[in-house]
């Protein structure tokens, strides 16, 4: 008989699961409904939306006369007002934990008072953010940029004298996180840090450590290039010598699963539920075969 498991958080996070819904309702509203960027970076998805009519948009002004949808990363405020002048409808899907974010430092830089973001500045949550600020924005993605930084903001003594919101990209690795906080609080006064790194990756990769040493044989499912499945496949690994990396369930007859009584699954930030789904109804097959 086969065991399987699937790991306690698994597969798309919060707050993409919220977007997707909010996406498949907006469809059904007239004129039918696009997203601004896509929504995921998975071809499934975004191949399974076009089919249902839901195709991806990279300006605004191309979602005229239908819904726009707000991918959960979320959007500078200049994008709402945009909207609103064109009399676009959109469909917020911002993750309400990156929503906080853009909160935080909406209501502590009324008053012009610089943020500092910890992240990518390309990224589109960073540029979001960046969005909501009402005055100067630095983002510093390592301890060298912070260096630079200093180099320039800090008076001659050393200090930075105004006072200054420390937010994080919600996908930063902790560590990232603390070395910035712990370098920047020595010579800041008023520093106010909100530590917004979202759990939902950490959460991802202890679920997946733990059933990884309950089981015989690990399949961690994911795109070849999404690096958080590698990161989960790594775990796995010291766990488990049968840690397998599929993409779907097509991948499955290229393993051996002879002598697998428990099998233990978990999946990547970006892969969708029903991959999942797939790969489940053709290991029950297998199993009665
Ligand atoms: Fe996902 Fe929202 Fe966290 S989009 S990774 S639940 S911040």
């Amino acid at each position: 008989a086969m065991n399987i498991r699937i790991a306690s958080a698994s597969g798309f996070c919060f707050g993409v699961k919220r977007a997707l819904d909010l996406t498949l309702e907006a469809k059904n509203a007239p004129g039918g409904a696009v997203t601004y960027g896509e929504l995921i970076h998975n071809r499934d998805v975004v191949r399974k939306l076009e089919s249902e009519g839901v195709s991806v948009i990279d300006s605004l002004k191309d979602g005229a006369g239908k819904t726009v949808v707000i991918r959960s990363h979320g959007v500078p405020k200049s994008f709402h007002d945009e909207a609103e002048a064109l009399g676009i409808k959109t469909v917020d899907g911002t993750c309400p934990f990156v929503k906080k974010i853009h909160r935080l430092v909406d209501g502590f830089s009324r008053d012009g008072s610089p943020v500092m973001i910890v992240g990518t500045a390309t990224h589109p949550e960073v540029i979001g953010i960046a969005g909501w600020c009402h005055g100067p924005v630095y983002v510093v993605d390592s301890l060298e940029t912070l260096e630079a930084w200093e180099t320039q903001h800090l008076s001659a003594d050393g200090h930075f004298n105004q006072p200054l919101i420390l937010v994080a990209q919600t996908t930063i690795r902790l560590a990232l996180w603390t070395s910035i906080y712990k370098r920047l609080s020595e010579h800041t006064a008023h520093l106010v840090a909100h530590n917004t790194i979202c759990k939902a990756t950490s959460e991802r990769q202890t679920s997946a450590e733990t059933l990884s040493a309950e089981v015989d044989c690990m399949l961690v499912v994911g795109g070849p290039h999404s690096s958080n499945t590698k990161k989960l496949y790594e775990i796995c690994k010291k766990n488990c010598e049968k840690t397998y990396f599929i993409e779907s369930a097509a991948d499955l007859q290229m393993i051996n699963l002879l002598n697998c009584d428990n099998i233990g699954i978990t999946a990547g930030a970006s892969t969708p539920d029903w991959v999942i789904d797939d790969i489940l109804n053709q290991l029950k097959k297998i199993s009665n075969s």
